[in-house]
């Protein structure tokens, strides 16, 4: 694996999943693995999760850890070319981005899409000039389209906890007072096609996400039949990805938020959703804290994705023989 970038990368789910299994029995087992080699954590966007299990992973791995969050402190970063470089933003991102390397053996990335060109963003251009101009292995943190990181640790935590060999597990949309990527979900989706589950996407009508992710889910409108029988539910909001509505809020309606005569509905389905998360617009209190709730051990398994990504690329990048 050279760079980690969706469930593509990643080779058989099967085989990352027992992966995760044996490191999760014992994170310090490969503790010499990135003895001397250097991750830098390149964020442009927010983290409390990614920012700290990314880097617990590494630390498990015995390797250095630098982060850098471009927005507070770096130069201002241009990303077009041919721009005559007279306003705000003092160094160019095809500078930055090798300086970038130079200093580093791995990078991960979090770049948000920025729902100014959907071609910008599902073209991943800023994640794509950094696997092309930083001369190092690149992971991403979450992208514009993915976030391959947080689906793994979700693939982790279902696997733990489900009850049936194929589990009904349902991405349920659910409303959100600001315009929010399609990362997420596009990327559970992803992750969740590549398995055997009986696997269900229920959302307000134009909440269609890219076919290109939602491949052979069943799409169903009506929330409350989505939830019959399910053995997981897993809320997100996301906004709009079809034209002309391209990233805008086209519901709020909070008849899509998660309560507990919803999740009565269910099979005692367990509740996922990535966090940050918000309460009562999402999901109700009393859903996020009851017992059927593994919002926690899900970000737990964050450190255990991270870490299985990284072993790969320290394996396939740097180890002799
Ligand atoms: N789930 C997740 O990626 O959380 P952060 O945005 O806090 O990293």
């Amino acid at each position: 694996m050279k760079h980690f970038t969706s469930v593509h990368d990643i080779g058989n789910p099967d085989i990352a999943l027992k992966e995760a299994f044996e490191i999760k029995q014992n994170v310090f087992k490969y503790n010499t693995l990135g003895k001397n080699k250097t991750l830098l954590a390149v964020f442009f966007n927010s983290s409390l999760r990614t920012r700290l299990s990314t880097q617990k992973a590494a630390l498990n791995l015995g390797m250095n850890v630098i982060v850098l969050d471009v927005n507070q402190g770096a130069w201002k970063l241009e990303t077009e070319r041919g721009v005559v470089m007279d306003g705000d933003k003092s160094e160019h991102i095809l500078e930055a981005i090798p300086v970038m390397g130079a200093y580093c053996d791995i990078i991960g990335l979090r770049s948000f899409a920025q729902f100014e060109s959907k071609q910008d963003d599902y073209e991943e251009k800023i994640l794509n000039q950094f696997i092309n101009y930083s001369g190092k292995p690149v992971f991403s943190m979450e992208a514009a389209t993915r976030h391959p990181l947080q689906s793994f640790a979700d693939l982790i935590t279902i696997e733990e906890y489900k009850k049936v060999e194929r589990p009904k597990v349902v991405l349920s949309w659910a409303p959100h007072p600001r315009s929010l990527p399609q990362a997420v979900p596009n990327s559970f989706a992803e992750w969740m096609n590549a398995t055997d589950y009986d696997f269900v996407i229920t959302h307000p009508e134009g909440y269609e996400l890219d076919p290109r992710f939602s491949g052979n889910a069943r799409i169903e409108y009506n929330q409350e039949k989505a939830f019959e029988g399910a053995d997981f539910i897993y809320a997100k909001n996301w906004a709009a990805y079809a034209d002309p509505n391209y990233g805008k809020i086209i519901s709020k309606d909070r008849a899509w938020t998660v309560d507990s005569a919803k999740m009565s509905l269910t099979n005692n389905a367990y509740f996922m959703h990535c966090l940050p998360v918000r309460r009562n617009m999402i999901v109700t209190d009393e859903v996020i804290e009851s017992a059927q709730s593994i919002v926690i051990p899900e970000a737990a398994n964050r450190v255990i994705s991270a870490q299985v990504v990284l072993k790969k690329l320290l394996e396939d990048n740097y180890s002799e023989g």
